[in-house]
């Protein structure tokens, strides 16, 4: 079971000069499984997602990890992939072998372990900047979970890569689920959200429509928005 756990957030509030990119969230997050974001373009999602990290700073409210304010050690134990994910200019395996040596824990999975659960073991000694998305996108989860994170982000990181990729990475966070891993997950795609997520929010201007069970969420979103969003319309 995941030790950040429960995520409790009050009355969190983002502001920019005069537009209010987060809008007073309240929730808790309290059961371990596979969270799906969701909501439209500009819908807050990423700074959502950055203010659970420690990356952005609310202008007021709480988030608190098992009842504590935020700090190092959290930070620590949490994992966040991008879309784009910053690779080092060299092999696949010094990429892996560059985290394991910066983070000097026992704790950390072994290189062809994590080479083999996403299907790069092959090319291990091949540079980092000559894979294709879909393989990028795989050794930045390897790097994230080599370091056992107790939370991972993935802030839509399988956009734009093919069936098989997006399929082993499905695969490799269900078993991180299962060893007791927290995912918390940015996606667009309805389909891999259904195969994912075991509970769902929805945002939109900033604001927290939905916090559901993932199959309420699909048979009866409550929200008009997150309905319009299931059902493809441009939402304003
Ligand atoms: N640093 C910033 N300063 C001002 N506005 C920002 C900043 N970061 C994001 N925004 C705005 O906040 C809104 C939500 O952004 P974001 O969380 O990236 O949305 P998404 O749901 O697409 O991930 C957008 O309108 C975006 O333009
Ligand atoms: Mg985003």
């Amino acid at each position: 079971m995941c030790t950040l756990l429960p995520i409790t957030i009050d009355k969190l509030t983002l502001t920019a000069g005069q537009k209010t990119l987060l809008n007073n969230i309240s929730l808790n997050i309290t059961s371990s499984g596979i969270l799906v974001i969701m909501g439209p373009n500009g819908a807050g999602k990423s700074l959502f997602m950055r203010c659970l990290h420690g990356l952005s700073q609310p202008d007021s409210g709480r988030i608190l990890f098992a009842g504590d304010e935020i700090n190092q050690t959290h930070r620590k134990s949490q994992a966040l992939i991008f879309q784009k994910p910053v690779l080092l200019k060299r092999s696949v395996r010094q990429n892996l072998e560059f985290v394991r040596n910066l983070h000097r824990t026992d704790n950390v999975a072994s290189i062809e372990l994590a080479l083999r659960n996403v299907g790069l073991s092959k090319l291990a000694s091949q540079p980092a900047n000559q894979l294709s998305g879909g393989e990028r996108q795989r050794l930045a989860l390897a790097r994230a979970l080599m370091m056992r994170p107790q939370m991972l982000f993935l802030d839509e990181a399988c956009a734009n890569l093919d069936p098989a990729s997006v399929s082993n990475i499905e695969e490799v966070l269900r078993q991180a689920c299962k060893d007791g891993q927290k995912i918390i997950l940015i996606t667009h795609d309805i389909a891999q959200a259904k195969r994912l997520a075991d509970e769902v929010i929805f945002l939109h201007h900033g604001a927290l429509c939905e916090h559901t069970p993932a199959r309420v969420f699909f048979q009866s979103p409550k929200s008009q928005a997150a309905r319009a969003y299931l059902d493809g319309q441009i939402l304003v």
